[in-house]
């Protein structure tokens, strides 16, 4: 009989979410990846990790983050985000391209793939900004190694990316195959209202400003380009019941992604409360749009969960409103938070395990992630779903050193993290060097890649 190969690491005694359900196996890791299921008790493995009284989820893909390196290394950098991704139980990210400069260009994307080398802590890819000067070349663009695939801002944010008029998105949708990622507000009217925001000087009218029909707009917009060219969009941070509607006549186009933090907090409350801290793009809404929000989640129609982690100092953040930027941190606390809803019943925790892990891995082709199943990269969110903590301003990674979630109980925690077969968290402490690779992605390889 041949002597059954040793395992690197075992995953032992957890109940383990997998695409056959929710059981209770050993997970048996080999080279970084997952290579059994079911009882290893007897096998010999060179570590163990103890997993009794946990759940172990597929590793939590974070597909839309900002994390300001180059350009805006005070607010965040590669090794500073990436730490909060994995304290936060997230294996891999997605990083967006409006960076200071933006990623518009392959020497930009190359550059952000060397600095992350040897400095990320979590797999990572970078998408590249669709922007007036490149929008040609973007079929190229989206097939380089470590790319992400191509983000759309139509309507300004933060920092300079912006491509508003139909016909020169028309001309980015029409270049290329891969799904492009959307930021859908209606620049027009973005520019119209301003003066709401001016005149009211406090972050409550953000969603005055902001509108539902701004965001309405430019996703019909995009929907009927979409369409016409028959390509795949991803419309990232859907924040109106009256878009869901749309999109939900649309999904043989159009994936959709919600965040936790529009799951979470409700407006005006947030703004009373919070101040500029609730401000981002698009706002945070009212109750109306949450419900929604939350019936998307719970029918199917969602498909991912992205925290557009996207720090800014809180001396920024305390400029006046209009001046203080949008955006709030996320990474770290996307797990807790869901775990939370998950505790209070507002959704399954297979269905949470969908949009973080399987939901990605789908939506962008994400090769190797996604699943606990064999031959897949053993990458683990271990939690305990009972744990009662308390999210606090001090635990943050994020060099902005705030959340809007400080003080807020939760019922659920990460508490490790394994990284293609390695554990890189553990019990709120980063373990290891940095170690977090680029991801790859089917729709991006050559034929022999993909075949590899
Ligand atoms: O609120 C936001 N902040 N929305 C975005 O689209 C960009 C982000 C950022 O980068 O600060």
């Amino acid at each position: 009989m041949t002597p059954t190969l040793p395992f690197d690491l075992v995953v032992r005694g957890g109940t383990v979410v997998t695409p056959g359900g929710t059981v209770a196996t050993d997970v048996g890791i080999r080279e970084g990846k997952i290579v059994a299921l079911g009882d290893l008790g007897a096998a010999t493995t060179a570590a163990t990790f103890e997993a009794r009284g946990l759940h172990v989820l597929p590793g939590v893909i974070d597909s839309q983050v900002h994390f300001r390196e180059p350009g805006g290394l005070h607010k965040e950098d590669l090794a500073t985000g990436s730490t909060a991704a994995v304290l936060g139980g997230v294996t891999a990210v997605m990083e967006m391209p409006n960076t200071e400069p933006p990623t518009t260009t392959a020497a930009a994307l190359t550059e952000k793939l060397t600095l992350a080398r040897g400095r990320v802590r979590c797999d990572i890819a970078f998408y590249v900004g669709g922007a007036l000067d490149n929008l040609d070349d973007l079929d190229d663009l989206e097939r380089l190694p470590g790319c992400a695939g191509v983000k759309i801002f139509m309507g300004s944010s933060t920092g300079r990316l912006l491509v508003e008029h139909d016909e020169r998105l028309a001309q980015a949708l029409s270049r290329g195959h891969r799904r492009v990622a959307i930021h859908a507000e209606d620049e027009l009217r973005l520019r119209e209202r301003r003066h709401l925001a001016a005149e009211a000087a406090h972050p409550r009218a953000h969603p005055v400003w902001r509108d539902a029909e701004t965001a309405l707009t430019a996703t019909w917009r995009i929907l009927a380009l979409a369409r016409r060219f028959g390509r795949p969009i991803h419309v990232l941070h859907v924040s109106t019941a009256e878009e869901l509607e749309v999109l939900a006549m649309c999904k043989d186009l159009a994936t959709i992604e919600v965040t936790p933090q529009h799951l979470t907090l409700e407006a005006p409350d947030c703004y009373e409360r919070l101040g500029t801290l609730a401000q981002m793009n698009p706002p945070i809404r009212d109750g109306r749009h949450r419900e929604a929000l939350w019936a998307a989640v719970r029918s199917g129609l969602v498909d991912v969960l992205g925290s557009d982690h996207a720090p800014h100092t809180a001396d920024e953040k305390h400029r006046p409103y209009p001046q203080s930027p949008s955006g709030m941190p996320g990474v770290q606390t996307l797990v807790p938070l869901m775990l939370d809803h998950v505790a209070a019943g507002r959704l399954s925790l297979e269905r949470l395990v969908d949009l973080t892990s399987a939901g990605p891995a789908r939506v962008f082709g994400i090769a190797g992630k996604g699943r606990v199943a064999p031959g897949f990269d053993a990458d683990l969110t271990i939690v305990d779903l009972a744990a009662r903590r308390t999210i606090r301003n001090g635990e943050q990674a994020t060099r902005c050193g705030w959340t809007p979630f400080d003080g807020t109980k939760v019922v659920g925690w990460p508490m490790a993290t394994v990284l293609r077969g390695k554990v890189v968290m553990r019990d709120g402490q980063v373990v290891g060097e940095p170690g977090g690779r680029p991801l790859r992605f089917i729709d991006a390889m050559p034929p022999s890649a993909a075949v590899e």
